[in-house]
Protein backbone atom coordinates (compact mmCIF):
# COMPACT_ATOMS: atom_id res chain seq x y z
CA UNK A 1 0.00 0.00 0.00
CA UNK A 2 3.15 2.39 0.04
CA UNK A 3 4.34 4.89 2.74
CA UNK A 4 1.08 6.77 2.75
CA UNK A 5 -1.93 4.51 2.07
CA UNK A 6 -3.81 6.85 3.73
CA UNK A 7 -2.64 10.41 1.48
CA UNK A 8 -5.92 12.45 0.34
CA UNK A 9 -7.84 10.81 3.25
CA UNK A 10 -9.92 12.36 6.39
CA UNK A 11 -10.39 10.49 9.37
CA UNK A 12 -11.59 11.59 12.52
CA UNK A 13 -10.50 10.21 16.11
CA UNK A 14 -11.73 10.35 19.58
CA UNK A 15 -9.60 9.84 22.41
CA UNK A 16 -9.87 10.41 26.25
CA UNK A 17 -12.07 10.02 28.60
CA UNK A 18 -15.42 12.27 29.02
CA UNK A 19 -16.28 13.70 32.42
CA UNK A 20 -19.82 14.34 33.48
CA UNK A 21 -20.44 16.81 35.91
CA UNK A 22 -22.25 16.13 39.22
CA UNK A 23 -22.08 19.44 40.22
CA UNK A 24 -19.86 22.76 39.53
CA UNK A 25 -16.57 20.98 41.97
CA UNK A 26 -17.59 17.07 41.08
CA UNK A 27 -17.40 14.94 38.25
CA UNK A 28 -17.74 10.98 37.33
CA UNK A 29 -14.64 10.23 34.80
CA UNK A 30 -12.78 6.88 34.21
CA UNK A 31 -8.56 6.36 33.67
CA UNK A 32 -8.16 6.76 30.11
CA UNK A 33 -5.08 9.04 29.40
CA UNK A 34 -5.98 9.34 25.94
CA UNK A 35 -2.21 8.12 24.89
CA UNK A 36 -3.24 5.72 22.61
CA UNK A 37 -6.00 8.20 20.50
CA UNK A 38 -3.65 10.77 20.13
CA UNK A 39 -0.70 7.70 19.48
CA UNK A 40 -3.48 6.64 16.35
CA UNK A 41 -3.70 10.45 15.51
CA UNK A 42 -0.47 10.80 14.91
CA UNK A 43 -0.07 7.38 12.99
CA UNK A 44 -2.89 8.53 10.62
CA UNK A 45 -1.38 11.90 10.11
CA UNK A 46 2.14 10.26 8.94
CA UNK A 47 -0.21 8.05 6.88
CA UNK A 48 -1.14 10.35 5.05
CA UNK A 49 -4.62 11.07 6.23
CA UNK A 50 -6.08 14.85 7.39
CA UNK A 51 -6.87 13.92 10.86
CA UNK A 52 -9.52 15.53 13.36
CA UNK A 53 -8.67 14.41 17.22
CA UNK A 54 -11.94 15.31 19.22
CA UNK A 55 -10.36 14.90 22.78
CA UNK A 56 -11.86 14.18 25.88
CA UNK A 57 -10.38 16.64 29.07
CA UNK A 58 -6.87 14.91 29.11
CA UNK A 59 -2.78 16.70 29.68
CA UNK A 60 -1.62 15.61 26.28
CA UNK A 61 -0.02 18.00 23.43
CA UNK A 62 -1.94 18.09 19.92
CA UNK A 63 0.11 16.15 17.49
CA UNK A 64 1.50 18.18 14.89
CA UNK A 65 -0.49 18.87 12.19
CA UNK A 66 -3.62 17.27 13.63
CA UNK A 67 -6.91 19.78 14.32
CA UNK A 68 -8.00 19.23 17.62
CA UNK A 69 -11.75 19.92 19.10
CA UNK A 70 -11.61 19.81 23.31
CA UNK A 71 -14.94 18.18 24.49
CA UNK A 72 -15.54 17.45 28.46
CA UNK A 73 -18.73 15.35 28.48
CA UNK A 74 -19.93 12.36 26.35
CA UNK A 75 -22.79 14.34 24.60
CA UNK A 76 -20.32 17.30 23.95
CA UNK A 77 -18.43 14.50 22.39
CA UNK A 78 -21.86 12.70 20.67
CA UNK A 79 -22.06 16.13 19.12
CA UNK A 80 -18.71 17.01 18.12
CA UNK A 81 -18.03 13.27 16.46
CA UNK A 82 -21.35 13.34 14.32
CA UNK A 83 -20.58 16.85 12.86
CA UNK A 84 -17.04 15.55 12.06
CA UNK A 85 -17.35 12.47 11.13
CA UNK A 86 -20.26 11.79 8.74
CA UNK A 87 -18.43 12.76 5.96
CA UNK A 88 -14.84 11.36 7.10
CA UNK A 89 -13.47 8.52 5.53
CA UNK A 90 -12.48 6.83 8.45
CA UNK A 91 -13.41 7.00 12.12
CA UNK A 92 -11.27 5.68 14.99
CA UNK A 93 -13.25 5.66 18.15
CA UNK A 94 -10.56 5.54 21.22
CA UNK A 95 -12.27 7.42 23.79
CA UNK A 96 -13.62 5.77 26.55
CA UNK A 97 -16.60 7.56 26.73
CA UNK A 98 -18.57 7.59 30.08
CA UNK A 99 -21.82 5.02 29.71
CA UNK A 100 -23.56 7.05 32.30
CA UNK A 101 -24.37 10.74 33.02
CA UNK A 102 -25.66 12.41 36.43
CA UNK A 103 -29.68 12.61 35.11
CA UNK A 104 -29.20 16.38 36.48
CA UNK A 105 -26.35 17.95 37.32
CA UNK A 106 -26.69 19.96 40.51
CA UNK A 107 -26.10 23.86 39.98
CA UNK A 108 -24.67 24.30 43.36
CA UNK A 109 -21.94 22.12 45.26
CA UNK A 110 -23.85 19.15 46.81
CA UNK A 111 -23.83 19.21 50.67
CA UNK A 112 -23.70 16.77 52.86
CA UNK A 113 -26.94 15.18 54.74
CA UNK A 114 -25.62 14.21 58.73
CA UNK A 115 -24.67 10.59 57.50
CA UNK A 116 -27.35 9.86 55.39
CA UNK A 117 -26.68 8.05 51.52
CA UNK A 118 -26.62 10.50 48.92
CA UNK A 119 -28.33 8.78 45.68
CA UNK A 120 -27.05 10.20 42.35
CA UNK A 121 -29.22 9.06 39.64
CA UNK A 122 -27.80 8.59 36.20
CA UNK A 123 -28.96 8.15 33.16
CA UNK A 124 -27.49 6.36 29.94
CA UNK A 125 -25.04 8.35 27.37
CA UNK A 126 -25.68 8.12 23.30
CA UNK A 127 -23.64 5.11 22.34
CA UNK A 128 -21.34 7.80 19.32
CA UNK A 129 -19.94 4.84 17.54
CA UNK A 130 -23.22 2.71 17.31
CA UNK A 131 -25.08 6.59 15.95
CA UNK A 132 -22.19 6.98 12.87
CA UNK A 133 -23.20 2.99 12.32
CA UNK A 134 -27.26 3.71 11.95
CA UNK A 135 -26.28 6.33 9.39
CA UNK A 136 -26.97 5.52 5.30
CA UNK A 137 -23.79 7.05 4.49
CA UNK A 138 -21.42 6.65 7.25
CA UNK A 139 -17.24 6.36 7.53
CA UNK A 140 -15.71 2.72 7.54
CA UNK A 141 -15.73 2.71 11.69
CA UNK A 142 -12.83 1.30 13.95
CA UNK A 143 -14.00 0.89 17.65
CA UNK A 144 -11.46 0.15 20.35
CA UNK A 145 -12.95 -2.61 23.84
CA UNK A 146 -11.29 -2.36 26.81
CA UNK A 147 -12.02 -5.80 28.60
CA UNK A 148 -11.33 -7.56 31.69
CA UNK A 149 -11.73 -10.95 30.76
CA UNK A 150 -13.12 -13.04 27.64
CA UNK A 151 -11.41 -10.22 25.19
CA UNK A 152 -12.11 -12.60 21.92
CA UNK A 153 -15.74 -13.44 22.87
CA UNK A 154 -16.92 -9.91 23.96
CA UNK A 155 -14.54 -8.26 21.38
CA UNK A 156 -16.23 -9.94 18.29
CA UNK A 157 -20.28 -9.31 19.95
CA UNK A 158 -19.21 -5.86 20.16
CA UNK A 159 -18.15 -5.68 16.38
CA UNK A 160 -21.56 -7.15 15.21
CA UNK A 161 -23.79 -5.44 17.96
CA UNK A 162 -22.58 -2.06 17.15
CA UNK A 163 -22.47 -2.92 12.93
CA UNK A 164 -18.88 -1.42 13.00
CA UNK A 165 -16.11 -2.43 10.50
CA UNK A 166 -13.47 -3.37 12.93
CA UNK A 167 -12.19 -4.05 16.93
CA UNK A 168 -9.33 -3.04 18.50
CA UNK A 169 -9.30 -5.15 21.64
CA UNK A 170 -7.11 -4.72 24.63
CA UNK A 171 -6.80 -5.94 28.13
CA UNK A 172 -6.91 -3.48 31.20
CA UNK A 173 -6.62 -3.90 34.85
CA UNK A 174 -3.72 -5.14 36.96
CA UNK A 175 -1.43 -2.37 35.22
CA UNK A 176 -2.53 -3.05 32.20
CA UNK A 177 -3.69 -0.63 29.16
CA UNK A 178 -5.00 2.59 30.89
CA UNK A 179 -2.33 4.84 32.22
CA UNK A 180 0.88 2.88 30.87
CA UNK A 181 3.02 3.78 27.89
CA UNK A 182 2.65 -0.30 26.70
CA UNK A 183 -0.46 -2.11 25.26
CA UNK A 184 -1.08 -4.69 22.92
CA UNK A 185 -3.76 -5.38 20.73
CA UNK A 186 -6.25 -7.68 19.50
CA UNK A 187 -8.02 -6.34 16.16
CA UNK A 188 -11.14 -8.61 14.87
CA UNK A 189 -13.12 -7.69 11.56
CA UNK A 190 -15.67 -9.45 10.02
CA UNK A 191 -14.07 -12.50 8.83
CA UNK A 192 -10.38 -12.01 10.37
CA UNK A 193 -8.06 -11.38 13.29
CA UNK A 194 -4.81 -10.00 14.11
CA UNK A 195 -2.65 -9.86 17.02
CA UNK A 196 -0.15 -6.80 17.71
CA UNK A 197 1.79 -8.13 20.86
CA UNK A 198 3.12 -5.75 23.64
CA UNK A 199 5.28 -2.93 22.54
CA UNK A 200 4.90 1.08 23.40
CA UNK A 201 1.62 2.88 22.83
CA UNK A 202 2.93 4.66 19.48
CA UNK A 203 4.50 1.75 17.54
CA UNK A 204 1.44 0.21 18.02
CA UNK A 205 -0.35 2.74 17.02
CA UNK A 206 1.12 2.85 13.47
CA UNK A 207 1.01 -0.79 13.33
CA UNK A 208 -2.65 -0.74 13.87
CA UNK A 209 -3.10 2.25 11.33
CA UNK A 210 -1.10 -0.38 8.80
CA UNK A 211 -4.22 -2.59 9.20
CA UNK A 212 -6.87 -0.11 9.19
CA UNK A 213 -5.74 1.47 6.01
CA UNK A 214 -5.60 -2.29 4.78
CA UNK A 215 -9.26 -3.19 5.40
CA UNK A 216 -10.55 0.37 4.67
CA UNK A 217 -8.72 0.08 1.19
CA UNK A 218 -10.12 -3.15 0.54
CA UNK A 219 -13.47 -2.52 1.19
CA UNK A 220 -13.15 0.89 -0.74
CA UNK A 221 -12.13 -0.78 -3.85
CA UNK A 222 -9.21 1.44 -4.43
O1 LIG B 1 -19.41 -0.57 24.66
P1 LIG B 1 -18.02 -0.19 24.91
O2 LIG B 1 -17.89 1.11 25.66
O3 LIG B 1 -17.14 -1.23 25.49
O4 LIG B 1 -17.44 0.06 23.44
C1 LIG B 1 -16.25 0.69 23.24
C2 LIG B 1 -16.24 1.37 21.89
O5 LIG B 1 -17.47 2.07 21.68
C3 LIG B 1 -15.17 2.42 21.80
O6 LIG B 1 -14.76 2.53 20.45
C4 LIG B 1 -15.88 3.67 22.27
O7 LIG B 1 -15.24 4.86 21.80
C5 LIG B 1 -17.26 3.47 21.69
N1 LIG B 1 -18.33 4.09 22.49
C6 LIG B 1 -19.02 5.17 21.95
N2 LIG B 1 -20.03 5.75 22.69
C7 LIG B 1 -20.35 5.29 23.92
C8 LIG B 1 -19.66 4.19 24.45
C9 LIG B 1 -18.65 3.63 23.71
O8 LIG B 1 -18.73 5.60 20.83
N3 LIG B 1 -21.32 5.87 24.61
Amino acid sequence: FGEQPLRGRTVVVSAGPTYEDIDPVRFIGNRSSGRMGFAVAAAARDAGAEVTLVAGPVSLPTPHGVRRIDVRSARQMHEAVLAEASAADIYIGAAAVGDYRPLEAAAHKLKKADGAPLRLELTENPDIIAALAARAKRPFLVGFAAETSALAAYAQEKLRRKGIDMIAANEVGGGKGFEVADNALHVYWRDGDDTLPEMPKTELARRLVARIAERFLSGSGT
